[in-house]
């Protein structure tokens, strides 16, 4: 009997089904116009199921559908394309479903045993690095995608390292242009492993450290300042045992606090780790900064598991109040002793995740931040300014704001003068817009707004490729 799809479950305790089509829009319904500085592409990727899954599957496990927006002239074209992993062309070849749970290769066909990469979905983050654009999985080694086509080019060439992933949110060093990478279960098990990685400009790698996390712990972001990193461990463990019994990757214990690694950003993170308590749960990290021996890090966090398709020990899932995360600015004050230098602040109105920024001032303090809000039943698009507390929002209608990602108006515009791209779920209408707002200032009606005649599946995270400028020679 062949397989049927699913519904699977994802964030905010929502149930979804897989869209399963590649799109071509040529030329996309505008509403407004778009502004002249916008000349280049929005990738994006997230996960869409091309074959049927198991039972009780979780948004994270489906397959990399990279998306474009490509900007020119005032008109915008849609591309939507399956990354072609070695998963997805051997179902296709087999013409049906090859694995099994998300990150458990015990629940696989046997046909695949022992694949390697065999979590490598790119669904996570299409993320562009001087002009290339990879996507991007944190248990894997990144695709490369061909941003004027959407063409999978293959596994990308990482050198000498070691580490058998790359963290889903890298930084870019605006500075130096580095590419700045961890990994957990870097040696490809659930395990206490972890690494440091550094890419230079040309993505040439330059650094790898090895070190030990406090447990075998989730980690989706990360904190690089100018002069400190920030490694969060949360309190969501892997074991090889529960795996092997056909159980879930991850478990929630809410009786660990999270572990916060914090360093010197030229240390050895094998020697020079300081681990703090932390409570809460948290994903995301929209941007961190030095201030001598202070370290700021700016976090959606849930006061539960807002990892809610992970149970507890018990089969226990969260509750709703649970998983809902609220940006939180949370300090070391690296010159105290342990107990006394965490404070933390969370930021009154600022309910939501898919925190960005103003990518120019990534590591250094900055004033102006981006995120989903998803203050239920109030949605869409939220802008702090960390200097007045002031919360701005953008409200939508029956609508749910995807993540906010800026794009500069010019290279030497202040911060935050510029453009928000968002993609909105017009869940009644099953559809999707693009909606651009000025950066300035969310809250005013959008410049423009991008009309695609179907529903696009949450994608996760995305990047700004712009198109090179011609210069007079
Ligand atoms: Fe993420």
């Amino acid at each position: 009997m062949p397989e049927v799809f699913l519904p699977f479950a994802s964030f905010g305790l929502q149930s979804r089904m897989p869209m399963r089509f590649e799109a071509d829009v040529f030329e996309c319904e505008v509403e407004g116009t778009i502004p002249p500085e916008l000349a280049g592409g929005y990738f994006r990727s997230g996960g869409d199921r091309q074959y049927p899954s198991l039972e009780d599957d979780i948004i994270l496990n489906g397959d990399g559908m990279v998306s474009a927006f490509w900007f020119e002239n005032g008109h915008v074209s849609f591309r939507s394309r399956y990354v072609q992993t070695q998963r997805l062309v051997a179902e296709r070849a087999a013409r049906r479903r090859l694995y099994g749970h998300y990150r458990n290769r015990y629940t696989d066909d046997e046909s695949v045993s022992n694949l390697p990469q065999r979590d490598n979905t790119g669904n996570t983050y299409a993320f562009a690095h001087n002009g290339r654009l990879f996507a991007l999985r944190e248990d894997s080694r990144p695709y490369e995608i061909d941003p004027a086509t959407l063409e999978t080019l293959g596994e990308a060439d990482w050198g000498a390292l070691r580490s058998t992933a790359l963290t889903a949110h890298p930084k870019i060093d605006p500075v130096t242009g580095e590419w700045w990478s961890y990994a957990v279960f870097a040696d490809g098990e659930p395990s206490r492993a972890a690494s440091l990685h550094v890419f230079d400009a040309e993505g040439r790698l330059t650094r790898e450290q090895w070190f030990e996390t406090p447990f075998p712990g989730l980690s989706h972001d990360w904190g690089v300042t100018r002069d400190h990193l920030v490694f969060p461990i949360m309190p969501l463990t892997a074991d090889d045992r529960r795996l092997r019994a056909g159980g879930a990757y991850y478990q929630y214990q809410p009786d660990l606090p999270g572990k916060w690694g914090v360093m010197p950003r030229d240390g050895d993170p094998a020697r020079d780790m300081r681990w703090f308590d932390v409570p809460g749960v948290m994903g995301h990290v929209m941007n961190a900064y030095s201030e001598g021996n202070t370290v700021v890090i700016d976090t959606p966090i849930s006061p539960g598991n807002c990892f809610c398709f992970f149970a507890d020990r018990n089969g226990r899932f969260p509750e709703l109040p649970e998983t809902v995360t609220q940006i939180t600015r949370i300090v070391f004050d690296l010159s105290r002793p342990d107990a006394e230098a965490v404070s933390i602040n969370p930021l009154p109105g600022a309910l939501g995740d898919m925190p960005r920024i103003d990518d120019r001032f990534a590591m250094q303090r900055y004033r102006t931040g981006y995120f989903s809000l998803r203050a239920f039943p109030e949605m869409g698009v939220g802008q702090i300014d960390w200097d007045s507390g002031e919360v701005k929002v953008h409200s939508l209608q029956h609508a749910a704001a995807q993540e906010p990602v800026f794009v500069p108006r010019a290279p030497d515009a202040a911060e935050g003068d510029g453009f928000v791209l968002t993609v909105v779920d017009r869940l009644a209408d099953k559809r999707a817009d693009l909606l651009i707002l000025d950066g300035r200032d969310v809250s005013r009606p959008p410049l423009a707004t991008i009309k695609l005649p179907f529903a696009m599946p949450m994608a996760f995270h995305g990047s700004w490729i712009p198109t090179p400028q011609e210069t007079n020679a």
